[in-house]
């Protein structure tokens, strides 16, 4: 089935959506013929994306709602269902990033991390799957994970954790749907590689903790904004997801290549029970994929 087969029209939901990789999720659900609700913590750049959809034609709504906010998840689902109508594509897509040793990690950083990557997306999954289920008709649940979810990156470890917590997640999820004999809900993993968005200028760091290594922090930021001039565009990106979404793959990569050395790596890994190891950076070749 090709993507437009798939999702030429209902609903799809998006948190995180006015910036980066939701963004682009939601400009190619419109041009597949979706109507979409645009959630984001981010009142200004959300209504900005709304504008410029609804300008193009297409049917945007928006919500300033924080997925760390089990009610507010709540509240958005019964708009959406209420205003748009059924959901057919669920994307947990709002994550943050944290840069620094772990042991120099304010805790207000490790709890926002936690809270956006990994309740969110719990609380994304509570508010609508039972509506999604009760509908019977089929709908997509995306949880964003990342090629961080298959990898160990150090200075980076709450985000690391929260992406394999993720795709751990979402693995259980999908088994669960299936258990409970709901044929009609398809839950997807999608791993980006190196997407340009504003996740790392928006990262925590150590800044203020006494005693904490600002340098090695602010290092390991440089060297990810490094990777991100490299990056896909957040549209093509959108693209490719849609795509192997309709392929009806669970594993949902960006970038196969880069994404995919990454997975056969972890694999290998854990098959030879060999420790983890510094490495240098892995590059994203964008020539490569
Ligand atoms: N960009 C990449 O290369 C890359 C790679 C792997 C995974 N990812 C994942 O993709 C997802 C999107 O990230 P991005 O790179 O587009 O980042 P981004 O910073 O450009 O966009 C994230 C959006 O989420 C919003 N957000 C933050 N906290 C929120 C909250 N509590 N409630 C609602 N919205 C909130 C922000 O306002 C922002 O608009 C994240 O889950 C990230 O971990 C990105």
């Amino acid at each position: 089935m090709s993507a437009r087969d798939t999702f030429g029209g209902g609903v799809a939901v998006i948190t995180g959506a006015g910036s980066g990789i939701g963004a682009g999720l939601a400009r190619h659900a419109c041009r597949l013929g979706m109507s979409v609700m645009l959630a984001d913590v981010d009142e200004t750049a959300v209504i900005s994306v709304r504008d410029e959809l609804n300008a193009s034609g297409a049917t945007a709504e928006h919500a300033v709602c924080d997925v760390r906010d089990p009610d507010a998840m709540v509240a958005l689902a019964e708009r959406t269902y209420a205003g748009l109508g059924p959901v057919r594509l669920l994307v947990n897509n709002a994550g943050v990033e944290q840069f620094g040793y772990l042991w120099d990690t304010p805790v207000d950083n490790w709890r926002r991390v936690v809270d956006v990557n990994v309740n969110g997306v719990f609380h994304g999954i509570r508010a609508f799957l039972p509506k999604m289920i009760e509908a019977t008709t089929p709908a997509w649940v995306w949880n964003l994970s990342s090629i961080g979810g298959v990898a160990v990156v150090p200075l980076q470890a709450p985000y690391i954790m929260s992406k394999h917590a993720i795709l751990a997640l979402t693995e259980c999820l999908r088994l669960e749907v299936q258990l409970a004999g709901h044929e009609h809900i398809r839950v997807q993993a999608v791993l980006p590689g190196a997407v340009a968005s504003n996740i790392f200028e928006s990262a925590g760091g150590v800044d203020g903790v006494a005693g904490g290594d600002v340098n090695a922090a602010e290092a390991q930021r440089a060297a990810m904004l490094d990777i991100k001039a490299d990056a896909m565009d957040p549209l093509a990106a959108a693209e490719v997801v849609f795509d192997q979404a309709a392929e009806d793959r669970f594993y949902l990569l960006t970038q196969p290549d880069y994404v995919g050395s990454a997975m056969a790596e972890r694999a290998e890994t854990l098959a030879t029970q060999r420790a983890p190891m510094l490495r240098t950076k892995r590059r994203f070749d964008p020539a490569a994929q």
